[in-house]
């Protein structure tokens, strides 16, 4: 019998910015934590800070501005043209900040894949934290979900929970989610790798056939 080779799980990154969580999620593959090979990471922008430090990681990157099309659809086109050149099993958004047509949502389905701001499905858009701490809640957190074309909805994966302090302001909120998002989203690409991820047909996810644990921050 021929040995069984194990091929790594194909991921492409999609960011906007700081990178940050782009960055926590190559670290777990270069550092084994996470059997995936990161081929490219594609920026909606040009000057995103994260397309710097992903080239010293020897990773593809690739800059499809938005600025430079007429349409979303016209868009999500080329952008996707990017993606499949790279073959990806999975498309991890990692702080993408557009709005993806259904088309393009559905040509990844089940393969794509966003970390959003808050415990969805509270608060979806954008000023997460300051939305939080208007509504007064008591926990705060991030959230891992397959994508759907609904903007911030999708089925949960896992979720990240911080507790929101009497004196915090949106960014002391926005510093404590960020750091869980550095756990959480890591963690949820490798159970992806190592395909231990199930999309339910009631539209819930299992890991390893039961909800995925839940991650609450250390920082007090
Ligand atoms: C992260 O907080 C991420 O959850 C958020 O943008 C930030 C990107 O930071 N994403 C969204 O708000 C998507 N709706 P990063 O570029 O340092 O990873």
């Amino acid at each position: 019998m021929p040995a069984t080779t194990f091929l790594p799980r194909r991921f492409v990154i999609l960011i906007s910015g700081l990178g940050s969580n782009m960055q926590a999620i190559v670290r777990a593959c270069q550092q084994n934590a996470c059997p995936a090979d990161v081929l490219a990471v594609i920026s909606s922008r040009a000057d995103a800070a994260g397309l710097a430090w992903v080239q010293g990681q020897g990773i593809a990157t690739r800059v499809v501005a938005h600025t430079n099309f007429s349409s979303r659809e016209t868009f999500d086109a080329a952008l996707a043209a990017e993606i499949d050149q790279f073959e990806p099993d999975y498309v991890l958004l990692a702080g993408f900040m557009r709005v993806l047509t259904p088309e393009f949502v559905q040509h990844y389905s089940g393969r794509l894949v966003n970390i959003h701001p808050s415990l969805l499905p509270a608060f979806p858009g954008l000023h997460t934290h300051a939305q939080a701490l208007a509504k007064g809640v008591q926990a705060h957190g991030c959230t891992v979900h397959f994508v759907t074309p609904l903007l911030d909805h999708g089925p949960i994966i896992a979720q990240g929970v911080v507790p929101v302090k009497e004196d915090d302001k949106p960014e002391t909120l926005a510093r404590r989610v960020l750091s869980v998002e550095h756990v959480v989203y890591p963690q949820v690409a490798s159970w992806l790798a190592q395909g231990r991820v199930h999309l339910m047909q009631d539209q819930r996810v299992q890991v390893d056939g039961a909800p995925s644990r839940l991650f609450i921050s250390e920082h007090e």
